[in-house]
């Protein structure tokens, strides 16, 4: 369906919580496009990292100029066009790579060097996929206008397509779906759910059936559920129990695994508990003990848990999500809460 779209010249917005596998999508979508649409120029930015114009720019020039390898025509016009710009361009000493800087020019430079890059991978005709991830990261710049540049140079491209891929669902949201925001309905929202229950049972009983291996079936049910769903965690407890070497696989093995795994990540955990407050911690183990919770100021919760006033609980739980500690859902029926963290909430809850 991503490919349709994509295809079909819409711009997406990917979205899902954190290690759903938005960036694995990517890249398979690349994959899928380099054999059946060849002539469509994929190029991925990774975001995270940057905090201004500036060190978008930066990332925007480097993903470029690696896309477009220097023994290729377009490369080559890359760097001549990166040469017409103010101090730019060193090359690395060892490797020759180009490093990009843009530290000497002036805001308006930077804006123009922007657009500059964007108009060059515009008109090269090719088309051009350019997947931006992290997206959300754009809200943290020191520049506050960037969102409305950037919307207003994409607005103009002809030839490249985009897909935003981002996981703070409220942040994404308020962007592309709030009539205020300069990325307004510009693009197909497309929310990335947890894989299909009985093709993810096939999927793993077919990975260790690879290896001559079995694995009853309600220990893949067991694993399925205990993880959410959620391929990250799923992942990494199938590999505990792949790696823990048994040729038949049952609910024994997998027990022993999600131990390990639990044993293993506890540093992690201690770490977290350093860093909030111990109202803040005793808030987390409710959730966790809970599982999901629909009503954070219900009586019933704030009695059995000692939580306090209403006010307490919503200012405990707007504390948690910030922090990403907390995960909500909003469906039809409403917003549940639960700990981000899948192997922290078991650990937690036990
Ligand atoms: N289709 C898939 N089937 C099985 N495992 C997958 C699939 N896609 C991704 N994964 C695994 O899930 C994990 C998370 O994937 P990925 O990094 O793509 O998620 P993400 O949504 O981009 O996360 P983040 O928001 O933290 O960047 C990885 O360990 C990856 O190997
Ligand atoms: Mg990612």
């Amino acid at each position: 369906m991503l490919m349709d779209f994509v295809s079909n010249g819409r711009n997406v917005t990917l979205l899902s919580p954190r290690r759903m596998g938005k960036t694995g999508l990517i890249f398979r979508l690349f994959d899928e496009m380099s054999t059946k649409q060849s002539d469509v120029q994929c190029i991925y930015l990774d975001i995270f990292a940057t905090d201004s114009l500036e060190s978008f720019v930066k990332v925007l020039a480097s993903a470029v100029s690696s896309v477009f390898s220097q023994n290729t025509k377009i490369g080559r016009q890359f760097l001549d066009y990166l040469k017409h710009l103010r101090p730019l361009i060193s090359y690395d000493p060892i490797s020759g790579v180009p490093q990009i800087s843009v530290t000497y020019q002036t805001e308006n430079e930077k804006e123009q060097t922007l657009k500059g890059i964007l108009d060059f991978i515009d008109s090269r005709g090719v088309k051009v996929l350019l997947a931006i991830d992290e997206f959300q990261q754009i809200r943290e710049y020191k520049n506050v206008c960037f969102e409305a540049l950037l919307r207003g140079y994409i607005q103009m491209m002809k030839n490249t397509n985009f897909i935003f891929c981002g996981s703070k669902r409220k942040m994404m949201l308020d962007m592309f779906s709030n009539p205020r925001s300069p990325f307004y309905s510009s693009t197909v929202i497309f929310p990335l759910d947890s894989v299909n229950k009985e093709s993810y049972k096939s999927f793993i009983t077919a990975l260790f059936a690879k290896d001559s291996r079995t694995i009853d079936d309600d220990a893949v049910e067991y694993i399925l559920d205990w993880t959410r769903l959620h391929t990250f965690y799923t992942q990494s407890l199938c590999n505990m129990i792949y790696s823990e070497g048994s040729s038949h696989i049952t609910m024994k093995e997998v027990d022993s695994a999600i131990a390990m795994i639990l044993k293993l990540n506890e540093p992690i955990f201690f770490q977290y508990r350093e860093l909030l407050t111990s109202g803040q911690w005793q808030y987390l183990e409710a959730v966790a003990k809970e599982g999901v919770i629909t009503q954070p100021t219900a009586g019933k919760f704030l009695m059995k848990y000692k939580i306090g006033t209403p006010a307490n609980s919503r200012r405990l739980l707007s504390s948690l999500l910030d922090k990403e500690l907390i995960l909500s859902t909003t469906t039809q029926e409403g917003t549940s809460y639960r700990v981000y963290d899948v192997f922290m909430e078991k650990w937690m809850g036990r």
